[in-house]
């Protein structure tokens, strides 16, 4: 079959862009961790703070051990606004909004996801000690720029879980 020179070169063309982007994209999720959040779960965004997942706010361990932490979006606050969790520990973050789309942005870190109500968005991580600033970056209102937290990274040896255990909730 004879192909025309110029319709070879574009076939190529278009084989190196598309072995870029797959690269690119490879790179990212294996290399650095760049996983999509979750949307799975569903929730009642007007009963959310009394759902049992919500109902406590902030770091909990689970019955093996695991770090979680709970978060509740809502103009224009996080709560809580103050966590503190053990460095280099996955911790999973359930997170969702009681009123408008918010997004949960650990700054400077691979932790970030779209905080949608009706859903719960989770995702998991883990951190270097230092203070980390948490921001909204998704418009949600007047109030946006003043919707932040903070996250505290201690090393594991100064960690304090919190008293309560609570059973997974999943
Ligand atoms: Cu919440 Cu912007």
């Amino acid at each position: 079959m004879n192909v025309d020179l110029y319709e070879r070169i574009w076939m190529w063309a278009v084989g190196v862009v598309l072995a870029l982007f797959f690269t690119s994209t490879a790179v990212a999720a294996f290399g650095h961790q760049m996983h999509p959040p979750s949307h799975i779960e569903t929730i009642d965004p007007a009963k959310a703070l009394g759902d049992p997942r919500f109902k406590k706010q902030g770091v909990s361990v689970d019955a093996s051990g695991r770090v979680h932490a709970q978060v509740v979006g809502l103009m224009f606050t996080w709560l809580p606004a103050e966590m503190t969790i053990p460095a280099d520990t996955p911790v999973t973050f359930k997170l969702t909004s009681i009123d408008v789309i918010h997004g949960y942005q650990i700054v400077r870190t691979n932790g970030q996801t779209m905080v949608v109500p009706g859903y719960v968005s989770q995702f998991t991580t883990q951190f270097e000690a230092g203070e980390y600033l948490i921001a909204c970056n998704e418009y949600c209102g007047v109030g946006h720029h003043l919707m932040a937290a903070k996250l505290h990274v201690v090393p594991q040896s100064q960690w304090q879980p919190p008293a309560r255990e609570v059973a997974d909730v999943r």
